[in-house]
C-alpha cells in the first residue's frame, strides 16, 4: 500500500512536471497544408508542368507558336506583330497580337494577347456576366513610369532570315533577337545573350474554346469512366478546364482554360532572386524535386496562411512577380506582369564546354518556368548590368516606396490587444518609467465596438482624444486597425452604406459577396471601384471617424482578402469585381487597391479638409508590385521561435531587393511566448528591419520591453538607443530609396557583384550605403557571430574599434549584449546621440559624423534631413550634404548635394542652430598622435570664413582596436558648407 501510495505520488509529480513542460514549451504550430494547393492540385500548374515535362522529354518538341514574319512591323520602338498557335490534329491557328517596346531606360517589354478574347467573341458558360477580354489593367495599378518608348531604338538590318534584331538600350548596347518559327526572343547585352523567353518552347497560352460536352458512356457501378484518348482535344488533360473543386469549394470556371505560361531562361547564371514573398532563402532553390530542393514550384497567390512554415516555396500574403539573376558582375531580370495566381518552376544546368571536365568549369545555367492562371502574357526584360540598374529600373516602372515620416522608421510597439485607452496610456508612461524609446503605439482589432471599423467601443475606449493627447504630449502617434471586411449586421452605418451605394465585391451570380471573417457575416469593399475609393476617402475624416486626432494612422490587415470560409482562405476566384473582372483576373492585385485608397484617404483627411500637409502612413499585410509606393509592409503571422527569427532576415533583404524595402517581421514573434533571450535577440535584430515594429497574438503574455527584467530589459533598450541614434543614417537610406529603388537594407550580392562567394550570403546586411555591416544572432545560445567580409577593405567594430581586415570570414564576439555591428572603410555617417523618449523630440539635436578611414584612405558619405513629416521637402526645404573625407589633405568637407526650391532658405534657417557637436575618425592616422588641435573654417555667405582652431583628441592603436580621433564641438552647422583640417 505504501509503495503503491509512493508510485502514484511519483506519478503525479511527473504528470505535474510534464504540464508545466508543457507550458514552458512553445507549442510546435505549422501550417494546415491540407488548405492550399500544391502544384498538382492548381488545374492549370498542373497542365502546364505536364506540358514542359512533354516538351523537355520529346528530343522532337517543337513549340506550336509562330511569328507570322509578313505580320511584322517595327515603328517608333514598338514592334508589332502576329503569333500564331498551331493546334496539334487540326489546321486551325489560333491569333495572338504580338507587343514588343522598348523603352528609353533600356527595358524592353513583351506582350501577348489573345484575339477572340480581346474582341469579345468568346462565350462565357452560366450566364456569367464575366469580362471576356484577358485582365489588362494590372499595368494601371502597378505601372506608374519608365515607359517612354525609345526613340532610339532600330531595326538591325543585318538580321537573318526568319528573324527579326531590334537595337536598343544605352548606347545601342542591347539587342532583343526575335526569333519567328518557333517563337522566342533572346535579350543580348554587349552581344552576350543574357535572357531566352521560349527557348525551351514552354510557352502556353490556353486558348478560348467553348466546352463540347462528350456522350456519356456506360459505365458500371465501381467502375471508373474511361474517356477514349481519341475523345480528348490533342491528348489534353481537360479535367480542371470547365471548374474546379477545392476544399468543399468549387470554382464555376466560366471563362474556360486560359491559363498563359513560358519559360525564362538565363544562360550563365547561377543565382536567382525575388518573387516575394517566401519564407526561405534568398537565393531562390530549385523546384522540381531533389535533395535539399523544393518539388512544388513556387507560388504566388497572396492568400492568410495561418502558422506558415519555414523554408517553403509555399505561398504567403504578398506578390512581387519580379526576379533577378545574378552572375559574377552581372545582373539582369524579368517582371512578370499578371495578378492572376502565379507559379514559378525553377531548374539549373550545368554546361561544360569540354565533355570530359565533368562538369568543373563548367557554367550554370538558370531556367524558369512561369505559370499564371488568367491575364495577358506580360513580361518586362531588364538587362542590368548591376543589381542597382535592374532595381532601379524596375523601381522606375512601379514607384520608388514613398519618403516615409520620420516615426514610422523608428521603434513600434503593438500586441493584439491594448484593451482599454487607460491601458494604451499606461503602457505609454511605463516605456518613459524605463527611459525607453518608442513612437508608436497600435491597436488591433478589439478597439472598435464589435469588430465594426470607424467606431470606438465606448466601454473600453470612452476617451480616444485624451488617449491621442498623452501620446501626442511627446510627439508619439496612434495606428489603428482598419480591415476590409465590413461586418453585416443592421444599423451599422458602413455596412449601410456600403450596400446602398453599391460598393461591395459581388458574387458570381452579380449579388453582393457575403463571407466569413472577423466581425462574423461580412462583406468586402471592392476597392477597384473608382466610387469605392472616393467613399473610403470619406471615412476618414475627422468628423466621420469621431474620436480620431492628427497622430492617428493606419493599420490594413486582412486584405488578401482573408476569408475565413472562402476556398483556401480568401476569396472565390469567380467573384466579380468593378467592370466585371473576375477575382481570378485580379487576385494577387486587391490588397494593394485596399491599401491605395487608405493611402489616398490620409492624404485627403490631412491635406484637403485640414491643410495639415502631412504624409500619410499605412501598413499593409497584402501587397503587390507598387505597393511600395504606399507604405510599409510586413511578414504576417510568424511564431516566437529561432527558425522564425533567423528566416526573417532573408525575407526582409527579399523585399529590399524587390522594391518594397520599407519592411519587417513581428519583433518577438507573433504567436506564441519567446523566451527572453529569443526577445532580446529578436530586438537587436529588428533594429535592423527598415520597418521595426513589436507584436504579439491575444493570447500570448505580454511582453513589452520593460516587462522581461535585467539584464534584458537594458539590453533590449541599449538596441532601441542604438537604431534612435542612428536614424538620421535610416532616413538617408530611405530617401535614397525613394530617389533611386536602392534597397535599405542591403544583401552581399547587391552591395559586392563581384564576389561569387558571398551570392548566396543572406544572414548579414548593410544598410543603406553607410558601410554599416550586420549580422544579428539568430541562434539559441551563441555567443560569436562569423562574419564574411567579400573585400579587401578594412572593417573597424562599431562598438569598441576592434580592426578586422577583409576578405574572408571573421569571427566577432557576440554574448547577448552584443550586436555584431561593423564599420566598413571608406564610409561616413551620421548618427545622433542624445537619447530621447521618441524620434520626434530629436528634432533639432546635434549630430555626430564617424568618418571611417579604409585602405584608401579617403571616405565619403551623405545625410539627408528634413522636417520628418510634412510634404515640404517637395519644395525644397531639406537638408542633404556629402561629406569627404581626402587623405591627401587630411581634411574633411562638407558639400551641398541638393537642389534649391522655394522652401529652403526658411529650412536653413529653422536648422541654423543644429551643429555637428562632434567628429570620429575611426583608423586615424599614426601620425597624428600628439595632435591636439584640428581647423575649421566655414563657409559665410559662399565665402569661407577665417580658419579658427578647435581641440582635438587622439587615441593610439591598442590591443587590435585601431587608432580614432574626435573632435568635439567643431561648432558647424549641419546644414552649413565646412571643411576641417586634421
Ligand atoms: C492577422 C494579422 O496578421 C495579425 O498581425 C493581427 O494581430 C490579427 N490579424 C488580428 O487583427
Amino acid at each position: 500500500m505504501e509503495w503503491l501510495n509512493g508510485s502514484r505520488r511519483r506519478w503525479a509529480s511527473l504528470l505535474t512536471l510534464f504540464c508545466v513542460l508543457c507550458l514552458l514549451v512553445t507549442p510546435a504550430v505549422t501550417v494546415k497544408h491540407e488548405n492550399f494547393k500544391t502544384c498538382d492540385q492548381s488545374g492549370f500548374c498542373k497542365r502546364n508542368r505536364a506540358y514542359a515535362d512533354a516538351a523537355i522529354s520529346t528530343s522532337k518538341w517543337q513549340s506550336p507558336y509562330t511569328l507570322d514574319s509578313s505580320t511584322v512591323k517595327f515603328e517608333k520602338g514598338v514592334l508589332t506583330g502576329m503569333v500564331t498557335k498551331k493546334l496539334v490534329n487540326t489546321d486551325t491557328k489560333i491569333r495572338l497580337p504580338l507587343k514588343i517596346t522598348f523603352h528609353e531606360s533600356g527595358t524592353a517589354r513583351v506582350t501577348i494577347d489573345e484575339e477572340k478574347r480581346q474582341k469579345g467573341e468568346i462565350e462565357l458558360r452560366h450566364g456569367s456576366k464575366a469580362r471576356k477580354e484577358r485582365y489588362n489593367e494590372a499595368e494601371k495599378w502597378a505601372i506608374v513610369g519608365g515607359t517612354a518608348v525609345s526613340t532610339g531604338a532600330a531595326l538591325n538590318k543585318d538580321a537573318e532570315k526568319g528573324s527579326t534584331r531590334v537595337m536598343y538600350g544605352p548606347g545601342s548596347k542591347f539587342e532583343a533577337v526575335i526569333k519567328h518559327a518557333p517563337f522566342g526572343v533572346q535579350f543580348k547585352r554587349d552581344g552576350e545573350t543574357q535572357v531566352k523567353l521560349n527557348d525551351r518552347g514552354l510557352m502556353n497560352v490556353e486558348h478560348w474554346r467553348p466546352k463540347v460536352d462528350k456522350p456519356e458512356k456506360e459505365v458500371k457501378e465501381g467502375e471508373e469512366a474511361v474517356v477514349a484518348e481519341s475523345d480528348k482535344d490533342a491528348g489534353e488533360d481537360e479535367s480542371t478546364w470547365w471548374d474546379e473543386s477545392f476544399g468543399g469549394n468549387t470554382d464555376s470556371k466560366p471563362k474556360g482554360p486560359e491559363a498563359v505560361a513560358m519559360d525564362v531562361q538565363f544562360p550563365g547564371y547561377q543565382h536567382v532572386y525575388g518573387v516575394a514573398s517566401h519564407a526561405g532563402p534568398l537565393a531562390l532553390k530549385e523546384t522540381r524535386g531533389g535533395d535539399g530542393k523544393y518539388s512544388d514550384p513556387y507560388r504566388l497567390y497572396n492568400t492568410d496562411v495561418f502558422e506558415y512554415e519555414m523554408d517553403s516555396p509555399m505561398t504567403l500574403y504578398g506578390a512581387i512577380p519580379f526576379m533577378q539573376a545574378q552572375k559574377k558582375d552581372s545582373t539582369v531580370g524579368v517582371f512578370w506582369l499578371n495578378a492572376a495566381e502565379t507559379w514559378i518552376d525553377i531548374t539549373k544546368s550545368t554546361s561544360s564546354a569540354n565533355p570530359l571536365s565533368l562538369g568543373i568549369g563548367g557554367t550554370t545555367s538558370t531556367e524558369t518556368h512561369w505559370i499564371s492562371e488568367a491575364g495577358l502574357l506580360d513580361v518586362f526584360v531588364f538587362l542590368g548590368p548591376t543589381p542597382q540598374d535592374v532595381i532601379g529600373a524596375y523601381g522606375e516602372l512601379t514607384g520608388f516606396t514613398q519618403l516615409p515620416q520620420q516615426f514610422s522608421i523608428a521603434h513600434h510597439q503593438c500586441r493584439w490587444n491594448y484593451v482599454t485607452d487607460e491601458d494604451v496610456k499606461d503602457v505609454d508612461r511605463k516605456f518613459d518609467k524605463s527611459k525607453i524609446p518608442y513612437d508608436v503605439i497600435w491597436l488591433d482589432i478589439e478597439y472598435p465596438e464589435g469588430k465594426k471599423y470607424f467606431t470606438w467601443d465606448p466601454l473600453n475606449f470612452p476617451d480616444p482624444i485624451a488617449m491621442q493627447k498623452q501620446l501626442d504630449d511627446h510627439e508619439r502617434k496612434l495606428v489603428a486597425i482598419i480591415d476590409p471586411h465590413i461586418k453585416n449586421e443592421g444599423n451599422y452605418h458602413i455596412v449601410d452604406e456600403l450596400k446602398s451605394k453599391d460598393l461591395a465585391i459581388k458574387n458570381k451570380d452579380g449579388n453582393i459577396y457575403e463571407g466569413w471573417c472577423w466581425p462574423g457575416s461580412s462583406h468586402w469593399v471592392d476597392c477597384f471601384n473608382p466610387k469605392a475609393r472616393e467613399w473610403w476617402k470619406s471615412l476618414f475624416r475627422y468628423d466621420k471617424f469621431k474620436g480620431t486626432a492628427k497622430n492617428m494612422f493606419v493599420w490594413n490587415d486582412m486584405n488578401e482578402p482573408s476569408v475565413f470560409n472562402g476556398p483556401e482562405t480568401t476569396g472565390p476566384k469567380d467573384n466579380l469585381h468593378h467592370g466585371n473582372w473576375e477575382h481570378r483576373d485580379l487576385h494577387n492585385i486587391n490588397g494593394m487597391t485596399f491599401h491605395n485608397a487608405t493611402y489616398d484617404a490620409l492624404l485627403a483627411r490631412d491635406k484637403e479638409e485640414d491643410k495639415h500637409n502631412v504624409r500619410p502612413f499605412v501598413l499593409t499585410r497584402s501587397f503587390y508590385s507598387g505597393s511600395q509606393r504606399l507604405g510599409a509592409m510586413w511578414t504576417g503571422d510568424n511564431q516566437a521561435a529561432w527558425p522564425h527569427l533567423e528566416a526573417s532576415i532573408p525575407m526582409v533583404l527579399s523585399m529590399g531587393i524587390s522594391g518594397y524595402p520599407f519592411a519587417g517581421a513581428d519583433v518577438g514573434g507573433f504567436f506564441g511566448n519567446p523566451s527572453k533571450e529569443l526577445l532580446t535577440r529578436w530586438y537587436q535584430a529588428g533594429a535592423f528591419y527598415p520597418f521595426f515594429r513589436a507584436h504579439a497574438h491575444i493570447d500570448t503574455r505580454r511582453r513589452e520591453p520593460y516587462l522581461a527584467g535585467e539584464p534584458y530589459t537594458e539590453i533590449i533598450a541599449q538596441a532601441l538607443r542604438l537604431r534612435y541614434g542612428l536614424l538620421p543614417a535610416w532616413y538617408t537610406a530611405f530617401h535614397e530609396a525613394s530617389t533611386t529603388g536602392a534597397p535599405i537594407i542591403r544583401p552581399n550580392y547587391y552591395v559586392h557583384p563581384g564576389d561569387e562567394k558571398g551570392f548566396a550570403i543572406d544572414d548579414q546586411l548593410y544598410l543603406g550605403s553607410t558601410g554599416l555591416l550586420a549580422k544579428p544572432v539568430v541562434k539559441e545560445g551563441q555567443e560569436e557571430q562569423v562574419i564574411y567580409l567579400a573585400d579587401k577593405e578594412k572593417y573597424f567594430d562599431y562598438f569598441d574599434f576592434w580592426q578586422y581586415e577583409g576578405p574572408g570570414m571573421v569571427s566577432v564576439a557576440a554574448p547577448l549584449e552584443n550586436i555584431p555591428l561593423l564599420m566598413q572603410g571608406g564610409h561616413i555617417f551620421p548618427r545622433r546621440d542624445r537619447p530621447r523618449r521618441s524620434s520626434g523630440l530629436m528634432r533639432f539635436d546635434p549630430f555626430t559624423l564617424v568618418v571611417v578611414l579604409g585602405n584608401s584612405g579617403d571616405a565619403e558619405g551623405t545625410l539627408y534631413l528634413d522636417d520628418g513629416e510634412s510634404f515640404d521637402y517637395q519644395s525644397g526645404s531639406y537638408i542633404h550634404r556629402r561629406f569627404k573625407y581626402q587623405a591627401a589633405t587630411a581634411t574633411l568637407t562638407s558639400e551641398d548635394v541638393g537642389t534649391a526650391g522655394k522652401m529652403t532658405k526658411e529650412y536653413l534657417k529653422k536648422m541654423e542652430k543644429v551643429r555637428v557637436e562632434k567628429v570620429i575618425v575611426v583608423g586615424a592616422p599614426d601620425g597624428w598622435k600628439g595632435k591636439k588641435e584640428a581647423s575649421v573654417s566655414e563657409e559665410m555667405a559662399g565665402k569661407s570664413a577665417p580658419s579658427r582652431k578647435v581641440e582635438m583628441e587622439f587615441h593610439a592603436k591598442a590591443d587590435g582596436k585601431a587608432a580614432w580621433a574626435v573632435v568635439r564641438d567643431p561648432g558647424v552647422q549641419v546644414g552649413g558648407g565646412w571643411n576641417i583640417a586634421f
